[in-house]
């Protein structure tokens, strides 16, 4: 627990414009010991708990000098490209306390390829896999034509969460496979491609806030990928979400603890680049089988806005106690509660979408109770709210008691009901996995 001295109101420096960082301005602002939040570059929905700043957020002097002016007792980096960028370590060389891994760590998300090559050291389960650079696409070649289908290929850099490819054939695998590796596809992201093994299972989302030793983990919970009801087409950021997750039992959560959190964070002190802030676990789970998928070194989008509203403690203490290597000095945190998130998308995402469309009816959602709805793609045009990305809005129901996950589906699609602007869309199926019998 936090001394008395610590006990002051702080000024927290929040980096990222989405949903995930609206969640976490949020929760953030629903602790006693906030005084001072800024956030950069934010926005509107931001705006009303935060005082918004623009500054380039993958400047590592940018960030520094803004968290200087501010003075600012926490940084928290919410997205992954300024930790790819060195930004935690230029803001922890500089004296800040941070929340979020130094870029060395980070490169769990940001390599793809070095991820699975740590996984099959330490031994964490993960698919099998083998990694390919551009001078050795005849060997990718070979590789494909010797597998069975599907197969999975990988961009191994960062290509917000759309460079990964679900080969039904060798044909498309590899047009995939060269797509990638020629640079067309995802530029230098695509240099080097992970092909792997295609697992089955139901996928589930574990955050875990660690100090590098210790560890909290979240509530689980699973995020909808494909862009269309039922599973159905292309790959997302991510259409909604919803938590806890019931797949994921807590003898499960004992498993993915001892067989691959616990093993990622030894691996990585061992090899000299312990990990602190928010680890991302994506499992595959097959007959209890939890396996990695991915993991992301910050929180989900749109994990983070079903997640977070039900941690049950102060998450300012939290974040700070990770940021600082006093994890240990914190009790157990409990989530209560459960939480759904859909996500109303613009007509053509997640290819090029509509943009500058006015977005209404957000204050008569909100007014619902238990719902908040956090922006994604938003701007101002004058005083309108209008549509400025894929992604727009997440809209969130959170409830607390036995029926939590049915009242929250039912709360979160009557406030979906309320919203709207031109092309809108959503998915209609978010949480129908819940029982696992979908
Ligand atoms: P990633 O960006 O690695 O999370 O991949 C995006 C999505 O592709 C995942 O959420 C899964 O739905 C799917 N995926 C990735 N890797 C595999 C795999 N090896 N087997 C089956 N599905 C996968
Ligand atoms: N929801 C997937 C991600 O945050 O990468």
């Amino acid at each position: 627990m936090m001394n008395d001295s610590t006990r002051r109101q702080m000024t927290i420096l929040l980096l990222g414009s989405g949903a995930r960082e609206h969640a976490i301005a949020w929760k953030l602002a629903q602790s006693p010991l906030l005084g001072r939040l800024v956030c950069a570059p934010g926005n509107p929905g931001i705006a009303r708990l935060a005082e918004l700043r623009s500054a380039d957020i993958e400047s590592p002097e940018d960030v520094v000098a803004l968290a200087r002016e501010l003075a600012a007792d926490l940084v928290v980096v919410g997205p992954e490209a300024p930790l790819a960028a060195g930004v935690s370590d230029a803001l922890r060389d500089a004296g800040f306390v941070t929340f979020g891994p130094s870029k060395a760590a980070a490169r769990l998300e940001w390599d793809k390829a070095f991820a699975k090559d740590f996984m099959h050291r330490h031994m964490i389960p993960t698919a099998a896999s083998r990694t390919f650079t551009s001078e050795q696409l005849d060997e990718a070649r070979a590789s494909i034509s010797a597998s069975s289908m599907p197969i999975v290929i990988k961009a191994s850099g960062l290509a917000a969460g759309k460079g990964v490819v679900i080969a039904a054939t060798v044909d498309e695998a590899l047009e995939a496979t060269e797509g990638m590796l020629s640079g067309s596809s995802f530029g230098t992201a695509g240099s080097s491609v992970v092909i792997e093994e295609f697992m089955t299972g139901e996928e589930a989302s574990i955050l875990v806030i660690t100090d590098g030793a210790g560890y909290r983990m979240l509530a689980p919970s699973q995020d909808h990928k494909r862009v269309g009801d039922g599973d159905t087409g292309p790959n997302t950021g991510g259409m909604g979400a919803y938590a806890p997750a019931p797949i994921v039992t807590p003898a499960l959560l004992d498993r993915i603890a001892g067989e691959i959190i616990e093993p990622t964070l030894a691996g990585m002190r061992e090899e000299g680049t312990p990990y602190s802030g928010c680890l991302y676990v994506g499992v595959m789970i097959d007959q209890d089988r939890p396996r990695v998928v991915e993991f992301n070194s910050r929180f989900g989008d749109p994990e983070t806005q079903v997640v977070l509203p039900l941690i049950d403690a102060d998450f300012i203490e939290l974040l700070m106690a990770a940021s600082t290597g006093k994890l240990g000095e914190l009790g157990e945190i409990r989530s209560r509660g459960a939480a759904v998130c859909v996500v109303l998308a613009s007509a053509g995402y997640p290819g090029s979408y509509r943009k500058g469309d006015e977005i209404t009816g957000i204050d008569r959602a909100e007014s619902l109770g238990g719902t908040v709805v956090f922006h994604a793609g938003t701007t101002l045009d004058g005083d309108r709210l209008v549509t400025s990305g894929g992604r727009v809005l997440g809209v969130t129901a959170i409830t607390d008691g036995d029926r939590g996950l049915e009242d929250a589906l039912e709360l979160a699609y009557r406030a979906v009901g309320m919203v709207s602007f031109a092309g809108a869309f959503h998915r209609n199926d978010i949480g129908a996995r819940r029982s696992g019998m979908v």
